[in-house]
């Protein structure tokens, strides 16, 4: 029910291809795509990733932490195969990783990394169980990973600038934004009063992108397609009109 790296046999089912096999089957969206996936077999396999706390592993005896969490819930959504069983104890789970500092950790006790915040706060609004994490604290968290001088966030407290923190990071302010509209908390002048969306811009287009295409994480690193794609994710987020 799940999708492998690469041909099977020879590779297992795992959540990160699983999740991109997805998101790229609706992307090209014709039926021959669309019907590809197994919807009940897909179920089923996020069913035995799924631990009794309500977390996901990533593989079969494979690592457990937010990133399959939010897998599972983002899959889940797009196949609209979440139901009571999938997702019984998830939102609290996900809860349990927020840390005194205010972002998620990829398990409990761990520390706040954006990769792992974008991740649970994704996954709670989709789950609409956001308000199990304490908004204040993960907004201040948030708003100081973007860095002083460099304009692009860092993914952790006391770590680099990072190209690819522009999509982890920045993609949370998005979904903050809608959370603290529906409540009517949204401060005047939206997404963009958050975090200096001129500044990240400066940092992708100036710092991150290379002559000769592609982009990269900083100055002296080659470009690959990670860093490419969340770059380039990081900017639609920077450079979107803010939702009315
Ligand atoms: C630290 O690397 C980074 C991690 C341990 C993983 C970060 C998680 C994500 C990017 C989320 C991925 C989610 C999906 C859905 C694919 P590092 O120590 O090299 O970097 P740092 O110094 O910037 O923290
Ligand atoms: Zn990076």
């Amino acid at each position: 029910g799940g999708f492998a790296g690469g041909p099977v046999p020879g590779q297992s089912a795992h959540l990160a291809p699983t999740y991109a096999a997805i998101n790229t089957l609706v992307t090209i969206g014709t039926p021959t795509a669309l019907g590809v996936l197994d919807r009940g077999a897909l179920k089923r396999f996020l069913l035995r990733m799924k631990t009794a706390d309500g977390a996901f592993h990533m593989h079969e005896d494979g690592e457990c932490d937010v990133r399959g969490a939010y897998i599972a819930m983002a899959v889940g959504t797009i196949a609209d195969v979440l139901d009571e069983e999938l997702i019984r104890g998830t939102a609290q789970w996900i809860a349990s990783c927020q840390t005194y500092e205010g972002g998620i950790g990829s398990t409990p006790g761990e520390e706040a990394h954006g990769g792992y915040t974008f991740c649970g706060l994704a996954a709670l609004v989709l789950l609409g169980q956001v308000e199990l994490l304490n908004l204040p604290r993960l907004t201040s968290w948030l708003v100081n990973r973007q860095m002083g001088v460099h304009g692009g966030f860092q993914g952790r407290t006391n770590k680099l600038v990072d190209g690819c923190y522009s999509f982890w990071q920045g993609g949370a302010f998005p979904l903050l934004q809608s959370v603290l509209q529906a409540r009517g908390e949204l401060p005047a002048g939206g997404v963009g009063s958050l975090f200096s969306t001129d500044a990240l811009l400066d940092y992708i287009f100036v710092c991150c992108q290379l002559k000769y295409g592609g982009l990269r994480d900083k100055p002296g690193r080659g470009r690959d397609y990670y860093h490419t794609c969340y770059c380039l994710s990081g900017l639609a987020v920077a450079s979107a009109e803010p939702p009315t």
